[in-house]
């Protein structure tokens, strides 16, 4: 049974400055909610009970939002706000969070490392913490448990690209199993569109055996002195069986302007209130475009 969950959120987000100079990307709001509240709530209602979130330098806000605030909570009271007092309540009750230091943004791969510790000896999921993915009714991290329990085995979500931005991605070589699950027999980071064993990118989501430690640990500092997770996933593919599942739902990256702007549109045009005015004033948008 997987129980434990790492959200790595302590990168720098350099391809959304100026904003993540003194908030994390991770709060990017999408609508009113910040990315790792999505995040959180995939892992939770995965069956997750205890993550721990990786930050760094300048990710307090992130600490904070999942943490109580009395005195807002009394605030509201006073003005009879008690649904909004509801849902703060809800945030930091969703599981216990614990948070882990990184002392140098050295990748994603070194992030995970920090989770050692707390991980132990158990199997693991980890979810990016500025992506959000929709899995249609079922999270897409518990797609990747229910593979982890059927094959007691490492696992990565894999999503479909267009052939001509799978340089974009970590792509699997891989053969086919069975509906929508790969054995893998490699990882390519960032191939041409000819080089490319496939169009299946590694999608943001992960099961983990804890032997990828060892592996993290193995794994040679590549450029800026980073610890890459696909190198590590590399090595251990070559000495373990890994598995990739093609998920059932749409990813939204949020780390990047373009589809930030995109993803908030899609869920604003999906919200109970906002939803119609904002699909009127589009469509009046784009006649006066
Ligand atoms: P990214 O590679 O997208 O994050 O990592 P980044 O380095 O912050 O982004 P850019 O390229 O500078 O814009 C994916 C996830 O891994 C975390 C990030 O916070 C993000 O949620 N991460 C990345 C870490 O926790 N530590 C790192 O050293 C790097």
């Amino acid at each position: 049974m997987i129980k434990k969950a790492v959200i790595p959120a302590a990168g720098w987000g350099t391809r959304f400055l100026p904003i993540t100079k003194s908030q994390p990307k991770e709060m990017m709001p999408v609508v009113d909610t910040p990315v790792i509240q999505y995040v959180v709530e995939e892992a939770v209602q995965s069956g997750i009970t205890d993550i721990l979130i990786v930050v760094g330098r300048g990710k307090r806000a992130i600490e904070e939002h999942f943490d109580r605030n009395p005195l807002l909570e009394a605030a509201l009271e006073a003005k009879h706000q008690f649904a909004e007092i509801e849902k703060l309540r809800r945030i930091s009750g969703q599981a216990h969070i614990y948070f882990v230091w990184q002392q140098e943004m050295k990748g994603l791969g070194d992030a995970i490392l920090c989770a050692k510790d707390h991980i132990g000896q158990e199997p693991f999921a980890v979810l990016l913490g500025d992506t959000i993915l929709d899995g249609f009714g079922k999270p897409v991290t518990r797609q990747l448990m229910d593979v982890y329990e059927q094959y007691q085995a490492s696992v990565v979500a894999l999503e479909q690209v267009p052939t001509e931005k799978v340089q974009r991605y970590g792509i699997i070589d891989g053969v086919v199993l069975e509906d929508g699950v790969l054995q893998a027999k490699d990882f390519v980071e960032k191939p041409s569109p000819d080089a490319a064993p496939s169009n299946l990118a590694i999608a943001s989501r992960y099961v983990f055996t804890p032997a990828i430690f060892d592996y993290l640990e193995r794994t040679p500092k590549g450029k800026n002195n980073e610890v890459q997770l696909t190198e590590a996933m590399r090595l251990m593919v070559r000495e373990q069986p890994m598995y990739g599942r093609r998920i059932d739902g749409i990813r939204y990256d949020l780390g990047n302007r373009l589809d930030f702007i995109k993803t908030n549109v899609i869920f604003g045009l999906r919200h109970e209130e906002i939803g119609p005015k904002l699909r009127e004033w589009l469509k009046d948008l784009m006649l006066g475009l």
